[in-house]
Formats: structure tokens, C-alpha cells, sequence
């Protein structure tokens, strides 16, 4: 049976207040199809019925299997190509330039998926980087589901061929029966932690942020949030790098837009503009029980020293 306005408009508002992702009108039967698999694994054939199960049971374990299934973790290595090229050919070396030795980079990939972002990275670190320099990534996401599959390194053949230069297969995967598994070095690179981009940032200062093809799914306030956020956590010369269809232009007075080839990177204005008023995003760890108003719950958090935190220490 089709969703009724009220149950999308439950499902949709539950989103919004969790992960700030945006289900107008119109996106029904993205919902049903994303619910559907979570229907049938509780014995229900039908959408609806799932979700006055849902809101009856209001149990957290169903909310978050809601909330992580209207995620959308497309991804695949290397992806666009361009901005990978540019941190090996001009951004790493530009950074490195004014660094003494030894250096260590510390590089956050926000919203990172099932891993392909991270550990594409974690290559063209290993291979951009001169000896005397070391490097650490934290992958994160909302979705633990993702984070579960990006731990464990291994992909489908399917999963290597959206991307994967064969060089590359050949020096950093090892094959496992059907599968390609990450090798011990570069897995030992990336360290995934589940986060929410709407909760205080979970790192010190990097010296690189990659929030690529995520922004896309919020609205103006919570992008100007986030992009602020970014400014907040971004060494001085530190650089952003967004998705291909994502600009701080027209979002965020904070930031240069570096042009590198075909593509493009960020870096933060040496003076920063004001505070905005849009620096209040919704909290996801404490989840209202009935609809907060429009307009998103201000969030904050104490600083975070520690690049890595320590385990356990977010959900
Ligand atoms: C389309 S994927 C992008 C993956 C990768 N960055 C890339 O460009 O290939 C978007 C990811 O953002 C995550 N996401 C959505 N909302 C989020 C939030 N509020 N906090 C953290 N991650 C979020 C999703 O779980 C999903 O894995």
C-alpha cells in the first residue's frame, strides 16, 4: 500500500532532524523503496504498515535503520578523477613546501561511505608523499552500516572496476577468494569512526577535508553549518575539497575556491567573516520524541584536541 502524506511527513521530518537530509514532496517513492528491504526483514511486505510499526515501537534501533536507509553512499575510487590527480600533482606538494621535516598530514574524509574515498586517498598519499613525511586518515559517516563494510577492506570485483587503476589493484590489494582485500599497510592509514556532520567536528586541526558529494542532500543553513565547521577544524593553509557539483560559492563567505587544472579546492580566507547566525544544526544524539520546529536545534560541543578520538567516544 502506497505511503500516506502523514507517514512520509513522519518518515521525512525523522530524516531531516537526524541527519539533515531533505525527503520534499515528491520523494515518496524513494522512500518506499528504501524502506522496503526494512519492511521485509520485519515480516511486512508493505511500506506503510513498517512505519506505524515504526512510530509505535518508536524504538532507536528501527529509528536509525530508517534513518541510515534514505542515505545515499554512491561512491567508487578515485572518484571524478580530477581532484585525485591534483592532490598528487599540486596540492600535496604545495602544502609539504612550507612544512618542515618531519611532516605528518593529517586529513579528514567526511562522509566517506563504504571506504573507496579514504583508502583512494590513503594511495595517492602513499605514492605523492617523499620519505620524512607520515600521514593519518579519519573516515567518517552517519551510516554504520557503511563503516562496517569500509572496515573490512574488501570489495567485489564489481566494486574494484568502478575505478581502480589495475596498477593500483596489483600494488595495494591482496586477493581473498572472490574478493579484493585492502593490504595491512594501507588499512593501518585510515581510521573509520561513525559521525554526524551536524555534531561538533570529531577532529583537531588537519591539514585536509574532504566533504565530496554529501552536502548536496542538506539545506542552505545546515551547508553554511558545515562549511563553517570545515573553516573551524582547517589549518590555515589546509584545503578543502568538495563533490563536483558542490561549491562554497554563494553558500560561504569563508572561503577562497583554488582552481587546480580542471578541478577545484578550498582554502579558508586569512580573514574570516563574521559568525553566522545559520551556525545551529539539529541534534542527532539526543533525538526529539515529537517533531522539533522548522529550523534546525543548535549543537554544540566541547573542542577536540586529539586528531583521532578515542573509541566509542561518538554514536
Ligand atoms: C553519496 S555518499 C558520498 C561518499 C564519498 N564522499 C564520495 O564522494 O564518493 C554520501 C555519504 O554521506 C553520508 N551522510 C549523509 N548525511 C550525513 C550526515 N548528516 N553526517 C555524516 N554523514 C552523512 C551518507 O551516509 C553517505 O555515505
Amino acid at each position: 500500500m502506497a505511503l500516506s502524506s502523514d507517514a512520509f511527513g513522519w518518515v521525512s521530518d525523522l530524516v531531516r532532524r537526524r541527519s539533515a537530509i531533505q525527503l520534499p514532496v515528491g520523494k515518496e517513492y524513494l522512500v518506499e523503496s528504501r524502506l522496503l528491504p526494512l519492511a521485509r526483514q520485519h515480516g511486512l511486505n508493505d511500506v506503510k504498515a513498517f512505519v506505524v510499526m515504526a512510530r509505535s515501537r518508536n524504538e532507536e534501533r528501527l529509528l536509525r535503520g530508517i534513518v541510515e536507509a534514505l542515505t545515499t553512499n554512491e561512491t567508487s575510487w578515485f572518484r571524478d578523477n580530477t581532484p585525485f590527480v591534483a592532490l598528487h600533482q599540486k596540492i600535496v606538494p604545495d602544502l609539504l613546501a612550507a612544512r618542515p621535516r618531519p611532516a605528518h598530514l593529517k586529513v579528514w574524509s567526511a562522509a566517506c561511505s563504504t571506504g573507496q574515498e579514504p583508502y583512494s586517498l590513503a594511495m595517492v598519499l602513499t605514492e605523492a608523499l617523499p620519505p620524512q613525511v607520515t600521514f593519518e586518515i579519519l573516515a567518517t559517516d552517519l551510516s554504520q552500516q557503511v563503516l562496517d563494510r569500509a572496515r573490512t577492506g574488501r570489495y567485489s570485483q564489481l566494486e574494484v572496476n568502478r575505478g581502480l587503476p589495475a596498477p593500483f589493484m596489483v600494488r595495494y590489494f591482496n586477493r581473498v577468494g572472490a574478493e579484493w582485500e585492502i593490504n595491512r599497510t594501507l588499512r593501518s592509514r585510515v581510521t573509520f569512526r561513525q559521525h554526524n556532520l551536524l555534531d561538533p567536528a570529531p577532529v583537531g586541526k588537519v591539514d585536509m577535508v574532504l566533504l565530496r558529494n554529501v552536502l548536496i542532500y542538506f539545506d542552505l543553513p545546515t551547508k553554511q553549518a558545515i562549511l563553517r565547521r570545515m573553516a573551524g577544524v582547517l589549518a590555515d593553509d589546509g584545503i578543502l575539497l568538495l563533490g563536483a557539483a558542490e561549491t562554497t560559492i554563494g553558500v560561504d563567505a569563508t572561503w577562497d575556491r583554488v582552481q587546480f587544472g580542471s578541478g577545484s579546492a578550498y582554502r579558508k580566507l586569512a580573514t574570516q567573516p563574521a559568525p553566522c547566525s545559520s551556525n545551529v544544526v539539529g541534534l542527532s544524539g539526543q533525538v526529539p520524541t515529537q517533531a522539533g520546529p522548522p529550523g534546525l536545534a543548535v549543537r554544540t560541543g566541547p573542542p577536540t584536541a586529539p586528531f583521532i578520538p578515542p573509541r566509542g567516544g561518538h554514536s
